[in-house]
């Protein structure tokens, strides 16, 4: 899949800006903060539907505007789409493709374009906040999952409704009776649409995890063994009956390390033995039994909202063992991972950003990404140095100098 054309008006602090590619290679260089990654951004949008950065959609919008304004002519496998998006600073959207004006502009942007977005920050899908690896997750099933999309709003919706009614309850302004009886209707809509949402992300990972490992495995020569296991809030006695064999396993190969032993009875690997029907049986069993400390906390506790991803090197968790060098190679494998699983899921090469990333990775990862990476990949870089970026790379691309939200200078 190709980005042919990209153009913005007043998306971040690009007022007026129009390119066309036609290079499968494009390189975005300029100074900090003249709006670099604002391009990435952009082209990102149109894939996952949100920005990995943006806090709200005002915040797109150039300052003191209306609305911004992304549009994107893309050649795929079969024809070629128009995509026009209008993100409204008050956060309200309009989404035209071909020129049709669409009913959800959220839900029928996502699945006609995708992209893989590496940038620095991806080193902290390791080191970071479990939200951190919950929204990496989420981003890239918006593309693969049209479903999902819908299933995590709506559970996220019933979410806040929830919270809401148990903050009210903790106030003391609702009977224990009354709040019973209306969680019991939140508590439905979390079950329905947070198993769905639970079980696609494990059949997500349990996809993954096998083409991240081989990734791993070849970027170290056979020294690192990779491992990622879904770890979610849910834990009873339902899905461990289940889930026994799985953890027997797991704990053999935990070498004793009771810590971690500990930590792996709440673990939920992969999906060959789950089914929708007793995940769901195990997170009611899981809400009820929280029923009292929700109410205590004045929040909801258990469900996909507080789930974690954990990455293993070498069966240790790599967010405490994990040095420097085995994170980058780690998120590398990773990243190239994505990228085949939307590839073989949806029968298109997705578009590589590359946000400052060569300025973090070494020169043998650089080549072990480039070498890696499907033929005809189209790839947008951002850097502030040209001389980060390798030689062989250079030859090939368009270079689009940035300043402050302006085009200086083109080298074709
Ligand atoms: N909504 C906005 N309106 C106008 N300018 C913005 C907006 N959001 C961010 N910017 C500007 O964009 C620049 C940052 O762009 P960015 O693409 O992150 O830079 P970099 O080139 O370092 O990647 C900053 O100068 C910031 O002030
Ligand atoms: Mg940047």
């Amino acid at each position: 899949m190709i980005l042919k054309k990209l153009k913005l008006t007043n998306f971040r602090n690009y007022l007026d800006f129009e390119e066309g590619f036609h290079h499968l290679k494009t390189i975005i260089i300029g100074q900090n903060a003249q709006g670099k990654s604002n391009i990435l951004e952009a082209i990102n949008i149109l894939a996952t539907s949100q920005s990995d950065r943006a806090e709200k959609d005002s915040n797109l919008v150039y300052w003191n505007k209306e609305y911004a304004l992304i549009f994107a002519n893309i050649k795929t496998k079969e024809d070629d789409l128009d995509i026009a998006l209008q993100i409204n600073s008050t956060g309200r959207r309009k989404l035209k493709m071909n020129g049709v004006a669409k009913k959800a502009p959220q839900a029928d942007l996502v699945g006609n374009f995708f992209s893989v977005m590496f940038s620095c920050d991806d080193l902290y899908l390791i080191k970071g906040s479990p939200s951190i690896r919950r929204n990496w997750i989420d981003n890239v099933l918006f593309q693969l999952d049209t479903k999902y999309h819908k299933a995590l709003q709506n559970y996220q919706k019933s979410v806040v409704q929830k919270n809401a009614l148990l903050k009210k309850a903790q106030e003391g302004n609702l009977s224990r009776k009354a709040l019973k009886e209306q969680l019991d209707i939140w508590n439905e809509q979390i079950l329905n649409f947070g198993t769905e949402v639970i079980y696609t992300r494990i059949n997500f990972i349990a996809d993954l995890q096998p083409i991240a490992k081989d990734f791993q495995d070849r970027i170290s020569k056979q020294t690192e063994d990779l491992d990622m296991i879904y770890k979610s809030t849910i834990q009873n006695l339902a899905l461990s009956t289940q889930l026994s064999a799985i953890s027997t396993e797991t704990e053999k190969q935990e070498t004793g390390d009771k810590k971690q032993e500990t930590e792996d009875k709440k673990i939920m690997p992969h999906a060959s033995c789950l089914n929708p029907q007793s995940l769901r049986e195990s997170f009611k069993q899981a809400l009820d039994k929280s029923f009292d400390e929700e109410l205590a906390r004045g929040q909801s506790v258990i469900g996909p909202h507080r789930d974690d991803l954990i990455f293993l090197i070498n069966k240790k968790e790599a967010k405490s063992f994990a040095s420097q060098g085995q994170q980058r190679s780690f998120v590398l494998s990773i990243k190239l991972a994505e990228l085949q699983i939307i590839e073989n899921r949806k029968g298109e090469i997705p578009v590589l950003l590359l946000d400052d990333v060569f300025a973090e990775l070494d020169e043998s990862r650089q080549d072990f990404l480039l070498h890696n990476l499907p033929k005809n990949i189209q790839i947008f870089l951002t850097t502030t140095h040209l001389s980060d970026v390798q030689k062989e790379f250079l030859q090939e691309a368009q270079i689009l100098e940035v300043e402050a939200g302006k085009i200086k200078v083109k080298h074709l």
